[in-house]
């Protein structure tokens, strides 16, 4: 049975403001999705992820909540990013411009043949994109640690150094922000993302490359990652 405007609002009413709420309808009005079928996946520190029904298959909200994420923190990370100077320190106005700043990386990274998910849209503090699994959501990689480490680390390695020849690092990569989707990796989470010459790339490469590093060889593998490093960034 259909629901009625209120019975909706308060499905969605614990967890998000009025504002928040007006945008996932107004998403789902332009036909992005299929209202009725959000279906909760991931609660994060900034973020809570959604699947739900979109015209081709199911996609992927991230919604930003406004009242409960650190803005003091995003606003640190941002505002070293040059596509972004001048922006004010306003609560509002970094959480979208971080959403927005999301989805523009998404498109970077496909232009650089890094597997990503697709970017579809973003309004305000929400974020719409593929989703990546079968049925289900695909696993993390530090819950589904692939057979062939080798081959699955070159293929993570080869992603890093296209993305960075194109001039951008990942900035928060790790097992977790890694998705394993039929044994290929799929990077996602690109909020942290910036151009290689913004202030503090040169660390975020050195720590993304490390934290990889560390993985690989907790389960077998032995990498130098300052070797490594040095491959990726040449
Ligand atoms: N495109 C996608 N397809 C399938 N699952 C996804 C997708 N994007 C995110 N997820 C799931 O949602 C989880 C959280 O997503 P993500 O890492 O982008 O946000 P987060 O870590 O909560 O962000 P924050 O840094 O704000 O805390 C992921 O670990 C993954 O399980
Ligand atoms: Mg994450």
């Amino acid at each position: 049975m259909a629901k009625t405007a209120k019975e909706k609002f308060k499905t969605f009413g614990n967890v998000f403001d009025r504002f928040t709420i007006r945008n996932i309808f107004e998403l789902s009005s332009r036909g992005f999705f299929e209202e009725g079928s959000l279906s909760p996946i991931s609660i994060g520190k900034e973020s809570n992820v959604f699947s739900a029904k979109g015209k081709n298959g199911k996609v992927i909200l991230k919604i930003y909540r406004l009242e409960t994420c650190d803005f003091n923190r995003m606003y640190k990370y941002i505002r070293n990013d040059p596509r972004f100077l001048g922006l004010k320190k306003q609560r509002r106005k970094i959480i979208f411009a971080w959403a927005q700043r999301e989805y523009r990386n998404l498109f970077r990274a496909r232009e650089a043949d890094v597997k990503v998910p697709k970017p579809i849209a973003f309004l305000k503090n929400i974020l719409i994109m593929e989703f990546i699994g079968n049925k289900e959501a695909a696993p993390k990689l530090k819950d589904a640690v692939p057979s062939n480490l080798k081959k699955y680390y070159n293929k993570i390695k080869r992603y890093t150094r296209d993305f960075y020849k194109s001039g951008f690092v990942h900035g928060d990569l790790s097992e977790f922000n890694i998705l394993n989707f039929n044994d290929n990796p799929v990077f996602i989470d690109l909020s942290h993302s910036i151009p290689i010459k913004s202030p503090g790339a040169s660390e975020l490469i050195e720590r993304d490359v490390k934290n990889i590093c560390r993985f690989f060889n907790k389960h077998g593998l032995k990498l130098d990652y300052k070797k490594e490093l040095k491959e990726i960034i040449s």
